[in-house]
């Protein structure tokens, strides 16, 4: 595996590998690698030819009281593990040579990032679309997959993409979960053992939720509070629960197809968000 350091010469790489026609598949990520990140790097190599993996902690997408600081990594071990995966290509460029102090532009999606979130982190959605744009452009890769359990970045990517005319097939991959269910992140290091026992809320509310709409409840109403008071069985603060479109991302009053209850809570200083598409089979 190669490990780039600068975005051009990330592009020559890019330009030789077109030229020679293959295709480019992409996994944008901000490393500290877990088995979710692994299995989106698996997911690229079948749908690409040669494969990159992005490793850039994004600092804009950060809010000034955020964990930009204390982000978890650990280099060498992510470089083992996307090579284990068989990936061609470990880019990762240092914040300079991303944003030169002249750098004035960022990329917004408008609407979709006002809501969950976008509520809480102004201007986090504006550095992931601005990070990923400027990833699309070094790289130029024929697909790049994002996983579901930010569903809602998902949904912003798809549509700068759409919206920019964007040659490039955006993959959604499932939410890669614990043994216990808990959603795998990078953040889940901050976690003490009783606030990882306390986030195993979010994975109950999703079998709460799953049941009830499975038995026939379709008042969004009704299930949001059993779900709020679910989850505060538990020491959590709530960010919000919501019940939206999986596309839209508007609140859908009456449950029906398409429908994703949507979670952000805070467990001790640590924030964690998941989510589930509630009529599909998983
Ligand atoms: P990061 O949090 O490192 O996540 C990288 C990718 O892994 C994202 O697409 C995310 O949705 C996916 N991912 C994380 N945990 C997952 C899980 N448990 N199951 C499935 N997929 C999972 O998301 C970012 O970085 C950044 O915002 C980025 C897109 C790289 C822009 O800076």
């Amino acid at each position: 595996m190669e490990i780039i350091r600068t975005p051009v010469e990330m592009t020559i790489w890019a330009n030789r590998t077109l030229a020679a026609g293959q295709t480019i598949g992409l996994v944008p990520t901000m490393g500290f690698f877990h088995e979710g990140h692994l299995r989106l790097m698996r997911k690229a190599g079948e749908k690409a030819e040669r494969t990159v993996v992005s490793l850039f902690v994004n600092p804009i997408q950060f809010g000034a009281n955020e964990d930009l600081g204390r982000y978890p990594r650990d280099f060498a071990r992510d470089c083992q593990l996307a090579e284990g995966e068989g990936m061609d290509v470990l880019f990762a460029p240092e914040v300079q040579t991303m944003y030169p102090a002249e750098a004035s532009t960022r990329v917004i999606v408008s609407g979709l990032t006002d809501g969950l979130c976008g509520a809480s982190r102004p201007g986090h959605f504006a550095g992931v679309t601005t990070v990923v744009a400027k990833l699309f452009h070094i790289i130029k890769p024929h697909c790049a997959v994002f996983g579901r359990k930010d569903f809602q970045q998902l949904a912003v990517i798809a549509r700068m993409v759409a919206d920019l005319n964007w040659d490039v097939e955006i993959i959604g991959h499932p939410i890669v979960r614990e043994a216990d269910g808990l959603a795998m992140s990078s953040r889940n290091v901050y976690l003490s053992v009783p606030e990882r026992q306390a986030a195993l809320c979010l994975f109950r509310a999703i079998g709460h939720a799953r049941r009830r709409v499975r038995t026939g409840l379709v008042e969004a109403k009704v299930l949001l509070l059993e779900v709020e008071e679910l989850l505060l069985q538990e020491a959590v603060t709530i960010e919000y629960v919501s019940l939206v479109d999986q596309t839209t991302l508007q609140p859908q009053a009456v449950l029906r197809k398409g429908a994703v209850l949507a979670m952000a809570v805070n467990v001790g200083a640590t924030r964690l968000i998941d989510n589930d598409n509630l009529f599909e089979e998983n």
